[in-house]
């Protein structure tokens, strides 16, 4: 069997790698590094994916999600309602921006925003609602966009897990992860669902006018070479990683669904074991399974972990400690027992192997081993 990793980023390449050798020579031959055709074409491939007006390719996902922040003009001391369950570069930013972050608790089923909990944190100082698609499935956007419409919030998506995703309306319509709300950002580091050999993110906005500030804040703050409008950052996504990230674009569709079928399995052979809670699917959106993560009820979760260690299985826990109990947020008003369902879930979840390269002998094992430590 082949050894099993909880993303398996070599035996993807190999089967996509003349192409993707190709075009990295083309990069290099072009000697057009930064800023060069490759990152236009690519941006343009992906406008056509998402269906989206405008994508911003800038140098990775905390930036998109900083950079969006600074382009809606947000000032310090201005509330942003997002989630603890996440990874920090969501609210790192802003805090780096002296915005102050606003906790909600969030769905035991799904992990994702509670809209009910964004209801009861508006304040008047609220100015924007930062959903994050944990996992690779896209939070309730209807009745969150229905919140903001009501209250006046902009809505921007951290789509760094979710990119693919499709969100489908009551009316009959759907939209792509990030292109619902204002703005949406996502990440293109290696092992997300659309990763690049490096860094790389970009930002996705329907409007026209923030398009031209997020362009020009990537950029030092400059329309023009040499005259800076306003403070920006150096954000840029290198023309490398666009060649690689346009040939891996073509396969994305393809990608979600062996991870569908990987999540599948898992699903058919946890569903209904009292130790284990498979993770909630929304009748409106289509999962991309970034990550398979059960919950873990009456179970020692290191047990669990070391007995799979010991099967050379990997298994990781996002995100062992919620934002609001870490360190960095230690000043913050925040404390231990705020957000009942964030707080049990950092002590019960944990995440199974899962990327497109999972063969049935592989998920076999996998399976067999969990329910040989749970059925004890
Ligand atoms: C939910 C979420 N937000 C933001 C980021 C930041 O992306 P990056 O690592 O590209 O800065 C990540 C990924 O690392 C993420 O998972």
């Amino acid at each position: 069997m082949k050894k099993i990793q909880m993303v398996d980023l070599r035996s993807q390449y190999l089967e996509i790698k003349p192409e993707i050798d190709r075009k990295i020579q083309e990069v290099i031959d072009s000697c057009a590094f930064i800023n060069g055709p490759a990152v236009r074409t690519f941006q343009q491939d992906l406008e056509k994916y998402l269906n989206v007006k405008h994508v911003i390719p800038c140098a990775n996902g905390t930036d998109a999600l900083q950079v969006s922040m600074m382009a809606l003009g947000l000032q310090p001391g201005d509330e942003i309602i997002t989630v603890s369950f996440t990874f920090i570069a969501t609210v790192e930013v802003i805090a780096l921006l002296g915005l102050t972050p606003v906790f909600t608790d969030v769905d035991p089923d799904t992990f994702n925003i509670d809209p009910g909990a964004i209801e009861r944190a508006i304040t008047q100082k609220t100015k924007a609602i930062v959903p994050v698609h944990l996992f690779g499935q896209i939070a309730p956007m209807e009745e969150i966009m229905e919140i903001a419409g009501k209250h006046h919030l902009y809505v921007i998506e951290d789509a760094c897990q979710a990119i693919g995703a499709d969100y489908y309306f009551a009316d009959g319509s759907s939209r792509k992860a990030g292109t619902i709300g204002q703005i949406g950002c996502t990440s293109f580091f290696p092992s997300k669902n659309l990763g690049c050999y490096g860094d790389g993110g970009a930002i996705f906005t329907n409007d026209d006018k923030i398009a031209e500030q997020l362009r020009i804040i990537v950029n030092h703050g400059m329309a023009v070479r040499y005259y800076h409008d306003r403070i920006g950052v150096n954000s840029r996504l290198d023309s490398i990683q666009a060649a690689i990230l346009g040939v891996k674009l073509s396969h994305l569709d393809e990608y979600a669904q062996k991870r569908r079928e990987a999540a599948d399995f898992y699903d058919r052979a946890f569903s209904g074991h009292p130790n284990l809670k498979i993770p909630g699917r929304y009748a409106k959106s289509n999962h991309v399974f970034h990550q398979y993560t059960l919950v873990l009820n009456n179970t020692d979760r290191k047990g669990f972990q070391d007995y799979l260690a010991s099967k050379d299985i990997p298994a990781m826990i996002y995100y062992p400690v919620p934002l609001h109990l870490q360190k960095a947020f230690k000043d913050s008003l925040y404390k231990c027992g705020d957000l009942p369902v964030t707080e049990a879930l950092a002590n019960s979840v944990i995440s199974l192997p899962m990327h497109t390269e999972l063969d049935a002998e592989q998920l076999n094992y996998i399976t067999k081993s969990v329910l040989e430590f749970v059925n004890r």
